[in-house]
């Protein structure tokens, strides 16, 4: 299935004329079509509410002030440190692993478009004195993003990096550190307006695991030197092929579909498995996308459902020789899908050598790119053979273009997934309690209720733990 150049999808490998018994067969698929038309009616419908479908189209002005504000943190500072969670931080790690260099951080600064780049994501302390013993606090700008504005995680970090700065800095510190957040809702808003921070928004109705095309995702990028208006390209050329609403026409509604029946059939996981270390972090995006989304309990009419696909992260061919034996004799119960590229942006020849070892010599005169994709391609064929279901999405090249068409693509899916499985994707009640009940443990005032019911929870038996 061609997406016009800039993604293409084949899904042969979901089918039971490749597979067998595991696979789809071409009447189940047709008797599934009536539903995905219904699917894609509500996708037409429900669009005003999905606010995300149209960052590509209204963001002329925006990235004219990123790219503005990018240029001066580029010509000013050495590190740019971004703050953050989940949709907040998983988006710029991918994009940035995507288009930069793969060592971008270690290259000396006349070699690299901007800034180097630390995506914060977690408050394991060590990580944050790590950090600290990296950068240069006098010769750094500071990104924090939440567009809640009140996940503990990102405030915490930002207490400390305004504690830090203020020590070190004085007076002007706070024009180090660029708000990204809610317009109107939240503390980090009404911080931004107290100290006067430097703020971008995250408009209404984008959620945080479909954000990374508004300015959460584009000013980190546009600080490395990325090219944010080709990404934002690509993913409204890829906005009209996911428009179509003939599932035969729109592989992002394909792909959908094709896990939903895989669902039904028991087949609960989903292996993200790119074939290029530019695209490792796509899984990671991908994984958080597709759980947080489709995780879910309830269905729109309220009744139990508890429905989701487990999304697993694997690397070609890093985890050939860790999970792919997992995959073709393990259980029944995954979708493999395979992240190709059809041109590397660079080649690297295996030099002849040990002529006397033929089994080693056979390498000598091919490249790294035609060994790479032979491994895809005998992996796919191992797990075709073992009737294991899988399908590929292949990029030409990896592009600013073909990474924002695959963003959206992914986010298409997932809403699509969300219509067949009429569920809300684009809720996260399951996080929002984890939230809760760490400021009921830290003490957050208006959670003494919760406070209690956590004293309450029964006690742990001592016989089992060793
Ligand atoms: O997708 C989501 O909504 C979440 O994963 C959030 O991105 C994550 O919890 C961080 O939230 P916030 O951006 O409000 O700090």
């Amino acid at each position: 299935m061609e997406t016009q150049t800039l993604l293409r999808i084949d899904f042969n490998n979901m089918m039971a004329e490749a597979i067998g018994e595991h696979g789809i067969t071409e009447e189940e698929l047709a008797s599934y079509l009536p539903m995905a038309k219904t699917a894609a009616r509500a996708m037409v419908e429900k669009r005003p509410s999905m606010k995300w479908r149209e960052l590509p189209h209204n963001q002329a002005e925006v990235v004219k002030q990123l790219n503005e504000c990018a240029e001066y943190v580029r010509g000013n500072f050495d590190d740019f440190v971004v703050l953050g969670i989940g949709g907040s931080a998983l988006g710029p790690i991918a994009v940035q692993q995507a288009l930069n260099h793969l060592h971008y951080n270690d290259l000396p600064k006349e070699k690299r478009n901007g800034s180097r780049l630390f995506v914060e994501d977690n408050v394991d302390p060590e990580r944050m004195n790590a950090l600290l013993d990296v950068i240069d606090l006098e010769r750094a700008a500071f990104n924090v993003i939440t567009k809640s504005g009140s996940t503990s995680e990102t405030m915490a970090q930002l207490l400390i990096v305004f504690d830090l700065l203020k020590e070190r800095l004085g007076g002007d510190y706070a024009s180090r550190i660029i708000a990204t957040t809610d317009e109107h809702k939240g503390n980090l808003i009404k911080i931004a307006g107290e100290y006067n921070l430097k703020t971008f928004h995250v408009p209404d109705g984008v959620g945080g695991r479909f954000s990374e095309l508004c300015p959460v995702g584009l000013l980190a990028a546009a600080v490395c030197g990325i090219d944010i208006s080709a990404l934002l390209k690509g993913a409204a050329r890829m906005d009209e092929v996911c428009s179509e609403p003939d599932v035969y026409r729109n592989g992002a509604y394909m792909a959908a579909l094709l896990q939903y029946i895989s669902m039904k059939r028991g087949k609960n996981i989903s292996v993200m498995m790119p074939y290029a270390d530019s695209l490792k972090y796509m899984s990671d995006w991908y994984a958080q996308l597709w759980a947080e989304s489709l995780g879910k309990r309830f269905d729109l009419s309220g009744k139990d459902v508890f429905v989701g696909q487990t999304p697993v992260k694997a690397l070609g061919v890093t985890d050939q020789h860790s999970q792919v034996q997992l995959y073709v004799e393990g259980p029944f119960d995954k979708v493999v899908t395979f992240l190709g590229v059809d041109e590397y942006r660079s080649t690297y020849a295996i030099p002849r050598g040990f002529e006397h070892i033929p089994d080693v010599s056979f390498l000598g005169g091919h490249t790294l790119n035609e060994l790479i994709k032979a491994e895809q391609e005998a992996t796919e064929y191992a797990l075709m053979r073992a009737g294991r279901p899988s399908f590929s999405i292949t990029l030409p090249k990896v592009t600013p273009e073909t990474i924002g068409a695959l963003l959206y693509f992914f986010e298409v899916m997932t809403a699509f997934a969300g219509e067949l499985l009429s569920i809300n994707a684009f809720d996260q009640p399951g996080v929002e309690g984890g939230k809760q009940a760490t400021y009921a443990l830290l003490g957050k005032p208006g959670f003494d209720e919760k406070r209690e019911e956590l004293k309450n929870a029964p006690a742990k038996n001592p016989r089992y733990i060793i």
